[in-house]
């Protein structure tokens, strides 16, 4: 892929990483690529990170088609860096790109156009502890053309932001609303595609949890809403009578990178894990008979966030005393040990650049 580099002649003062918090701030370039279906995709680019120019009647800004991925390149001790399993990454956004009639991105492609804009931006990886580059790949339907239709022209942008924690509260348990009124997701609609307009239905709710002190919103299922979903930004896992315990993946929750790693990581170390269906009727019992350990999410940008209370029907529940598990710091040290190239990386999930 032939990529023309335009390099930003006025590049930006690196903000303190004690500012950081989350996607505030964007480094000095940014990814753009064209897809039209006579050229396929084409114009490579990277520019000074600034305005998009979108025709009004763009699709994306009337219909919704846009779908986004997230990921981060890590400052690993030797000054080297790194990331985190990119290619599941690509491979999910293509699967969200066919569920939304978007045109697939090449994983080489993908993986060119991160290696190319990080190295020019790599200054802006962050070493101070907890702190990383957070990588957001987009692609949106770009026609100009108002009826409803699958898209034809369409519009690949990676941009950057330097971040420390996705919640204030650290690695602090956050509280969190067990959501019994907005669905955010059917099996059959979007809900394992990472597209915007799942989060764009899920801010009503999570306006109301704000409001009440909660942090985000732990969705039901769409239909009986009985089962437990996932968390906002997040998916999320629970510590029951010595079992983790997740939602399975039935199509209307986004499989997490993170999640599976997890998995996978508590599956070689010969702990009991179970993906299946966990009723909020079963969660609320075992916060009430103290069987509930731990309770905690995943994310790239959550990374691993326990969660300190959960409220259902304004009853309140407090895990473990409101304090982060032993479970919960064991997987936290382990995953962020490998992402920070802190420790081995025997599931071989890193990609040095
Ligand atoms: N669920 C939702 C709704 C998310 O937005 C995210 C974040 O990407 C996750 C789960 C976790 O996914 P991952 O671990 O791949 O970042
Ligand atoms: C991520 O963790 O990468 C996400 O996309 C979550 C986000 C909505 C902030």
């Amino acid at each position: 892929m032939d990529i023309q580099i335009t390099k930003n002649t006025s590049p930006k003062e690196k903000p303190e990483a004690s500012v950081l918090g989350f996607g505030k701030y964007f480094t000095d370039h940014m990814f753009i690529m064209d897809y039209t279906p006579d050229k396929g995709w084409h114009d490579a680019r990277i520019v000074p990170y600034g305005p998009l120019e979108l025709s009004p009647a763009c699709t994306a800004l009337h219909y919704g088609s846009e779908i986004f991925e997230g990921l981060k390149a890590y400052r690993r001790p030797d000054g080297g860096i790194q990331l985190f399993r990119p290619l599941e990454n690509a491979r999910r956004m293509n699967r969200s790109a066919e569920r939304l009639c978007l045109p697939e991105f090449p994983e080489e492609m993908f993986m060119e156009a991160l290696r190319v804009l990080i190295d020019l931006d790599k200054d802006w990886v962050p070493s101070a502890p907890n702190t990383s580059l957070y990588i957001r790949p987009f692609m949106f339907g770009n026609d100009e053309n108002l009826g409803v239709h699958s898209v034809k022209h369409a519009t690949f942008v990676i941009i950057l932001s330097p971040v420390g924690s996705y919640y204030k509260e650290g690695l602090n348990p956050v509280k969190i609303m067990i959501e019994d009124q907005d669905v955010r997701a059917v099996r059959g609609g979007t809900g394992e595609a990472k597209c915007g307009g799942n989060y764009a239905a899920s801010n009503r709710a999570g306006e109301r949890a704000e409001k009440k002190g909660y942090s985000q919103v732990l969705w039901l299922d769409g239909v009986e809403r009985k089962y437990i979903e996932e968390v906002g930004a997040m998916n999320v896992l629970f510590l029951i009578n010595g079992v983790v315990v997740t939602p399975q993946l039935r199509g209307s929750i986004l499989p997490g990178i993170t999640r599976k790693s997890i998995i996978e990581l508590l599956k070689s170390e010969g702990y009991p894990v179970e993906e299946r269906l966990i009723s909020v009727d079963e969660l609320a019992e075992a916060m009430a008979n103290g069987t509930l350990e731990e309770a905690f999410g995943s994310g790239t940008a959550a990374v691993v966030s326990p969660i300190g209370a959960l409220i259902y029907k304004d009853k309140e529940y407090v895990v473990n005393g409101g304090k982060i598990g032993k479970l919960t710091q064991h997987l936290y040290d382990t995953l962020t040990g490998i992402q920070w190239g802190k420790s081995e990386d025997k599931f071989g999930w890193t990609v040095k650049l």
